[in-house]
């Protein structure tokens, strides 16, 4: 962690202050479930000096825990288990837990990782409204709700202030047209020029300093894979990124080989949308389970742990059940699994470890200087 008191770092690149935690790099390692971000990416990138986060959701079906009847449980125990070897790896590294609102269990998973020692907990599909009420016992747990829009982020600051005095420690801004698995926007206003990053990030930060007058990093999250990317995040305003999809190939990522593979010879045309059953489009690669899904629903598929509060595959026998398919994705069941990806994913062309992706990204060996970094990134 850094000392550095002013907003840079000693490279150039804005200081990603994030409550009391303060990575080596402005970089967040997006939560990716079912499993592709376990403790074996995120303990890589917070050792490597971003913030290492694991997705929460579903932990527990693939976990030693589970018994086929205690779906719940298991995911509370596994999380504990993801934590601790994440921390293991990276001791000194920042550890989030990514928790999605919409599942029936997000309390449960929010305590687990304050009580088991995540030090931010990041969380969108759907609006985080009651999330410091579930970590007031821990303070220095720095909150990062995930917003696609403007109108999203004043309504949770608004309902934090009045109801906790309490304010993000950062906002995620997610561009829908760009990022993987599940995306905040009607199918319709998938790639609408309203909820591009370029729209939202500096409406966000002028909105947070202009008319709030707080000091809340905003981080562009959606389609960020090179330093140019990132670049042009931080002239925009943005104090850090999130990036998801280009960790899927590194070595340290927790999906399995065949999933990594689909990656590498994916193209643009094999990058879909596909309703999830959550109520949400989410961008995939296509597969046979994609194009069953397409002609109708697929066969097999039966609610049987209530993981979702809304599920239309519970309420009108539509859609698939989402934990099966993105576990059997894990499991590596690549034509019969739902394979999430980012619109990027036809960019990934080898497996590289996470250091040489932070290295790419953020390392001293390319061209600018800190100082021009930091003008470039001050003009603005
Ligand atoms: C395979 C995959 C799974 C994902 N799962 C989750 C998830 O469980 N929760 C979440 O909030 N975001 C999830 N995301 C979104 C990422 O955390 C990230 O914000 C987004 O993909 C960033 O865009 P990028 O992939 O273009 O870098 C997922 C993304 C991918 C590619």
């Amino acid at each position: 962690m850094l000392e550095e008191k002013s907003n840079f770092t000693s490279a150039g690149w804005p200081l990603l202050k994030i409550g009391k935690h303060t990575p080596v790099y402005p970089l967040v390692q997006g939560g990716m479930g079912v499993r592709i971000s376990a403790s074996g990416l995120a303990g890589a990138v917070a050792k490597a000096g971003g913030v290492g986060t694991i997705a929460s959701v579903g932990l527990g079906f693939s976990s030693e825990h589970y018994t086929g009847k205690n779906y719940f449980e298991a995911n509370k125990l596994a999380l504990a288990d993801e934590i601790a070897a994440a921390r293991m790896a990276a001791p000194d590294g920042i550890i989030a837990v990514n928790c999605m609102v919409a599942l029936t269990d997000y309390e449960s998973m929010v305590r687990t990782a304050a009580e088991k020692g995540a030090q931010v907990i990041i969380s969108g599909a759907g609006l985080p409204m009651q999330l410091p009420e579930y970590t007031k016992d821990f303070p220095d747990v720095a909150l990062v709700p995930i917003v696609s829009s403007v109108k999203a982020a004043r309504l949770i600051i608004k309902k934090w202030d009045k109801l906790y005095s309490r304010l993000p420690d950062a906002i995620v801004v997610e561009a829908p047209g760009m990022a993987g698995g599940h995306l905040g926007a009607r199918t319709e206003d998938v790639f609408s020029s309203e909820m591009t990053l370029e729209k939202v990030v500096p409406e966000l930060v002028e909105f947070l300093a202009a008319e709030l007058k707080v000091d809340i990093p905003v981080i562009a999250a959606g389609g960020i894979w090179s330093r140019e990317d990132a670049m042009r995040a931080f002239e925009m305003g943005a104090g850090g990124v999130q990036m998801g999809t280009r960790f899927v190939c590194t070595f340290e990522c927790d999906a399995p080989e065949a999933f990594k593979q689909m990656y590498l010879e994916a193209t643009s045309d094999d990058i879909i949308l596909v309703q999830s059953p959550v109520g949400l489009p989410g961008r995939a690669i296509r597969n046979a389970f994609s194009e069953k899904l397409a002609a109708g629903p697929p066969e097999g598929h039966h609610c049987t742990i209530n993981c979702l509060r809304h599920c239309s595959l519970r309420t009108d026998k539509t859609g698939f059940c989402i934990a099966k398919a993105l576990t059997a994705a894990h499991k590596g069941d690549i034509e019969g699994g739902l394979i999430f990806c980012g619109s990027n994913a036809a960019r990934c062309k080898e497996i590289v470890h996470v250091r040489d992706v932070i290295e790419d990204l953020f390392g001293q060996s390319k061209k600018t200087s800190a100082m021009e970094r930091r003008a470039a990134i001050s003009a603005v």
